[in-house]
């Protein structure tokens, strides 16, 4: 007798006498999807889904998440593997390019990152005249979008080669950029990069020296800073990963879909969530006498503006993983710096013990995600919060440059563009001015 053939899955879909059917696609880890894409044709009928909370985008090889299990891996790697292994930019050339660097691979990676990594002399005039209280999320994204005027050749390149000048320029840029927005706000002189320093120790380096301050990055703040980058690198359709998408449907450029990127991460709902966790810890303290309490009953009555910041995932209903290897990395670093009777880490730790006690939490799956702790190691590292969502954005830069390639070289992608049901006036007559 000949094996059974298996039957593909099908959802039937009904609407006044008519039915259809529509396949059910299963992805590597065992994720299943009903694929619409011909059911306006077929049906006159669109989907409705506020926030695409059930909608998936695309088919991506680049990173799979459980949320009900808090599972996270990039290319089928365990994040866990990869933050204790790895430095930054090799999960960063791992994304983009599918695979780990092996020696040759890394050493010309490390040597075009090298080569790359001042920005025209030119574009230094464009810091000088944003106001100082400037925030450098926005210095950033208009920085990242003058690179294309800077650096015209991008817009004919076909990106046949991933790790090619126009990913290693940005990638390499985005961290001077994010460092001299810094320098320019405390009013000092712009530090240039160099060729002797690792990715990270070049950007504590450009954070932190000064011509009356030599500065030595310390191995366990350049190791938290590779781990926290590592933990931010990817995480599938995220808000600003589908806006680099989205931008990148309409053929727009790199730089140009990356600047916009940037502008979604910048909200407080998403990065700037880690901005937003300290501030709001640091008001417990000031405003609240660090009574918990008080806060998480007013986080219950669910006024958006009491809301736990750095609690809570779209996708995680579980501890996010990548919000455990923070808090353990964050301890240790404290610990390192003689910090671990800091008052808001303290508090941290109290608020989330007592959050995590009550039901309002716990009916909701709302865990602390990755912003809960990183906010508090950078401020321990002497970066300003105003940064915190910057460094965010450089560790998140190589997941928007895999999915932005991913997205040009996918033949199945269409320019972005949702259907809505229109809910406005019916047609009505117009009235003159003077009639009105
Ligand atoms: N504090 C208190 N209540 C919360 C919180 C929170 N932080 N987050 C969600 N809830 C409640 C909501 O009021 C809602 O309650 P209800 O079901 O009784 O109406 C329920 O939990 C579900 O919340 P939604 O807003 O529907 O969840 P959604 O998936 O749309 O939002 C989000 C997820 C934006 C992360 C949300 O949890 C939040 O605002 N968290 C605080 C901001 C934050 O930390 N953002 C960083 C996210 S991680 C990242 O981007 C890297």
């Amino acid at each position: 007798m000949s094996p059974k053939k298996k039957v593909p899955e099908s959802v039937r879909f009904t609407y006044g006498r008519q039915s259809w059917s529509y396949p059910v696609l299963t992805g590597t880890e065992g994720e299943k999807a009903v694929d619409i894409t011909e059911l306006r044709r077929d049906t006159g009928l669109v989907t409705l889904d506020p926030g695409f909370v059930n909608s998936g985008a695309c088919l991506s090889d680049i990173t799979f998440i459980d949320g009900e299990k808090g599972v996270l891996r990039h290319r089928g790697y365990a994040i866990e593997d990869l933050a204790e292994h790895c430095v930054f930019l090799e999960v960063a050339y791992l994304l983009i390019m599918g695979k780990l660097p092996d020696r040759k691979e890394w050493q010309s990676f490390s040597d075009l990152m090298n080569r790359h990594s001042m920005i025209h002399e030119d574009m230094r005039d464009f810091f000088l005249n944003y106001p100082e209280q400037a925030h450098p999320m926005a210095v950033l994204s208009a920085m990242v979008v003058s690179l294309s005027s800077f650096y015209p050749e991008i817009e004919q390149e076909d990106l046949k080669e991933p790790i090619d000048i126009t990913v290693t320029r940005l990638l390499s840029k985005l961290r001077t950029i994010a460092a001299f927005s810094y320098k320019k706000s405390i009013g000092e002189p712009f530090v240039y990069p160099s060729r002797r320093l690792t990715y990270c120790e070049n950007f504590l380096n450009m954070m932190f020296s000064s011509p009356v301050n030599d500065y030595w990055p310390d191995p366990v703040v350049v190791r938290a800073l590779n781990l926290f980058l590592i933990l931010h690198a990817d995480h599938e359709q995220n808000c600003s990963t589908s806006v680099v998408r989205f931008v990148g449907s309409a053929g727009s450029s790199l730089y140009a879909s990356i600047a916009a990127g940037i502008c979604a991460l910048w909200g407080p709902l998403h990065g700037g969530a880690n901005q937003a966790v300290t501030e709001m810890l640091e008001r417990i303290l000031r405003e609240d006498g660090g009574k918990v309490d008080r806060v998480i009953d007013r986080a219950k009555k669910k006024d958006p503006r009491a809301r736990l910041m750095g609690f809570g995932h779209r996708i995680y209903k579980t501890y996010d993983p990548r919000a455990r290897i923070a808090k353990e990395t964050c301890m240790k670093l404290l610990a390192r710096l003689g910090m671990q009777n800091d008052p808001v880490l303290q508090l941290a730790v109290e608020l989330e013990e007592k959050a995590l006690a009550e039901p309002y939490f716990q009916e909701r799956a709302l865990y602390p995600n990755v912003d809960f702790y990183t906010g508090i190691a950078y401020r321990a590292m002497g970066i300003p919060a105003n940064m915190f969502t910057v460094l965010f954005a450089l560790g998140r830069l190589p997941g928007w440059i895999a999915h932005w390639l991913e997205n040009r070289r996918d033949p199945v992608q269409k320019i972005g563009r949702p259907r809505q049901v229109y809910n406005g006036p019916a047609l009505r007559p117009f009235v003159p001015m003077d009639q009105r």
